[in-house]
């Protein structure tokens, strides 16, 4: 049987970065560059408000999350719903929550 061979695609395929799958490093890039545009680089604030862990903390994951995937109507904070997917935007709102910013 080829099983292993079939198992060292499957590992290979998954390493390809697919819609919807959470890859850390790119989102910790994203917060840092797409977010930061708005919020800072370190999230302290800039055109929008300060989203550090520590301005945040106590905050619902998942209000922060609802958030995110629809943005604020009428202000300049967009919605990601349509560039991200759920558990990649669950996994921004935790980072938001736990991460200090670098
Ligand atoms: C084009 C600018 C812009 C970008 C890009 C942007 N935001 Fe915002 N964001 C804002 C503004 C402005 C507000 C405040 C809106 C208001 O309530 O007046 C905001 C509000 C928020 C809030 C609510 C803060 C609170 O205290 O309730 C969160 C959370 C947030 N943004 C997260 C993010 C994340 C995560 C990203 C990246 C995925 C992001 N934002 C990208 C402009 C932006």
């Amino acid at each position: 049987m080829h099983s292993l061979l079939f198992l060292l695609f499957m590992a290979s395929t998954a390493q390809a970065s697919e819609v919807g799958q959470v890859h850390p490093d790119q989102l910790e890039n994203l917060v840092r560059q797409d977010c930061g545009a708005c919020h800072g680089m370190t999230r302290k604030g800039g055109l929008g408000p300060d989203i550090r862990a520590q301005t945040l903390s106590g905050r619902d994951p998942s209000d922060l999350a609802e958030v995110i995937k629809n943005g604020i109507p009428k202000t300049a904070m967009p919605p990601w719903g349509p560039l991200l997917s759920d558990a990649e935007i669950n996994w921004i709102a935790q980072y938001l929550l736990k991460e200090p910013p670098k």
